[in-house]
């Protein structure tokens, strides 16, 4: 079968530039994932039942948004990273591991909320100087929700 070229009306050079980018940010997003997995399992304490539920929440909607940006990859005419071994290598984003109190696991998802919108305001900025709307609104969505995430937990911490 022939193989036909995607034709989205970028550049293919620009295309791959951002399309890396993505790769790195699903790589940190694959992390973030499996940070959330672990505190929603090893949470402790008084607020056992409300933490694990809510921890729960949102690494269901990580695994959306992976998909999302796997999907925008492909989009773009490239390959998304799907392996354990690419996602490490490519993650920029700290791991946490065995974290058991509420507060120290609300800090830690602070800390990689704000790593990632540095790569989204990043990749914003790119997608914006090359017309890319489809990549750029995808950024936007997840910029503003994680604001509304990092007020929710800072309110929370407060
Ligand atoms: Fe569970």
């Amino acid at each position: 079968m022939e193989t036909l070229e995607l034709k989205v009306g970028l550049e293919q050079d620009y295309r791959k530039e951002i399309s890396g980018k993505l790769n790195f940010l699903l790589a940190d997003f694959q992390i973030y994932y499996m940070n959330l997995r672990g505190l929603h399992w090893n949470v402790k304490g008084r607020r056992f039942f409300m933490l694990h539920e809510k921890f729960e929440e949102l690494y269901n909607d990580t695994n959306e948004i992976v998909d999302e940006i796997a999907e925008r990859i492909l989009s773009l005419g490239e390959k998304p990273l799907h392996s354990f071994d690419d996602y490490l290598e490519n993650k920029t984003i700290r791991i946490t591991k065995n974290i058991s109190d509420g507060d120290m696991a609300v800090r830690s998802i602070l800390g990689n909320l704000n790593e990632l919108l540095i790569q989204e305001r990043d990749i914003l900025e790119i997608a914006s100087k090359n017309k890319d709307e489809g990549t750029g609104a995808l950024m936007s969505d997840l910029i503003s929700s994680q604001e509304k995430l990092i007020w929710m937990l800072t309110a929370y911490l407060s």
